[in-house]
């Protein structure tokens, strides 16, 4: 099935483009991750996954009518080429919603999650591309089907279309339509999330590559859908509870289940750098002596510390460099 055809369903019968379409979307940090394909083309995840958003860290994008007749993207003030990887995927998003109208446009995003953080920015960046369309050609969709469309550009994007705690489940339509994100309504007011920054380059294999050569040819995989399906039912607990310990020490096992698996592939998948594995001693080292912090990790080197905030001190004369986030911060 096409995502075209997917989404014609759910669109009105003429489609009419306003002056400007403008959202903003956070990015987000799995706590029980994504990782395998059950379907390529919609993005439909093997397991359902579960992940924090980061509130103002995030991407904001704007949709206008192009001002000379040419699909037109920019990107933190920087023009793309129309051949370039990002302004295609881009347009052939766009193009997916606009029907048979032949209006160009010009469509501005900027990230204002610190470059030096290292964060990947696609879950963002698509779910606010997902709602500054909507906002444009005035669709009016449901929070589930923004969701559901924001996954086919990235799969992690159908969390970042939603604050706080947020579970994609998984779903089980051919169409794809019942695999969506929701909201929890539970918060964690002193959560913290740090971001330890080890290398920003972009990375040989993105996640897309890195998901089907594990499914593909990793044995360890076979584990993976269990492994994710008990943390999330413990995430769901400790969030329920405000159990921290529990919260942190089943993120970092389900991250490091995830990262097993693909060094279990062929050829063998490591996105750690010598200071990943650093920083990893360094965190099990501050464990052992007394202070509650753990890591998650996605497809890159860099680190995502959990904390509370009565250990924010501690963790900067540890990290000094630390970027901190607030997730549920109320201002
Ligand atoms: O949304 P994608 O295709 O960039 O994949 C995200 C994969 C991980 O970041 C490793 C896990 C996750 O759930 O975000």
């Amino acid at each position: 099935m096409r995502k075209e055809d997917v989404v014609k369903g759910y669109l009105p019968a003429t489609i009419v483009a306003g002056e400007r379409g403008e959202a903003f979307a956070p990015s987000n940090i799995a706590l029980c991750k994504y990782w395998g394909k059950r379907n390529r083309e919609l993005n439909l995840p093997i397991n359902a996954s579960l992940s924090v958003s980061l509130a103002h860290l995030g991407s904001k994008t704007c949709i206008t009518e192009s001002p000379d007749g040419v699909d037109r993207v920019i990107l933190n003030g920087e023009e793309q080429a129309g051949d370039s990887k990002f302004a295609r995927k881009v347009v052939d998003f766009i193009s997916l919603f606009r029907g048979d109208l032949k209006q160009a446009v010009q469509v501005e995003t900027e990230n204002n999650i610190p470059t030096a953080a290292g964060l990947a920015s696609s879950a963002s960046g698509f779910a606010a591309l997902m709602l500054a369309v909507d906002h444009f050609y005035d669709l009016k969709l449901a929070p589930q089907h923004l969701s559901a469309f924001a996954r086919m550009g990235s799969g992690s994007a159908s969390r970042s279309i939603f604050n706080g705690f947020v579970e994609w489940q998984m779903g089980n339509r051919e169409d794809g339509m019942d695999s969506f994100a929701v909201p929890l309504d539970r918060d964690w007011a002193d959560l913290r999330i740090g971001l330890v920054k080890v290398a920003t380059a972009e990375k040989k294999v993105d996640s897309r590559a890195g998901m089907q050569r594990t499914v593909e040819s990793a044995h360890l995989y076979q584990s993976w859908p269990l492994q994710a399906a008990a943390d999330l039912e413990k995430l769901h607990i400790a969030i329920e509870q405000q159990d921290f310990m529990l919260l942190g020490e089943t993120a970092e096992q389900n991250a490091l289940s995830m990262h097993a698996t693909m060094i279990a592939s062929w050829p063998p998948l490591l996105y750690w750098q010598p200071e990943s594995v650093a920083a990893m001693h360094k965190i099990w080292d501050l464990r052992a002596q007394g202070l509650q912090v753990y890591f998650t990790m996605d497809a890159g080197p860099n680190l995502k510390l959990l904390f509370l905030e009565q250990d924010s001190a501690d963790l900067i004369s540890a990290f000094p460099e630390l970027e901190i986030v607030t997730p549920f911060a109320t201002t």
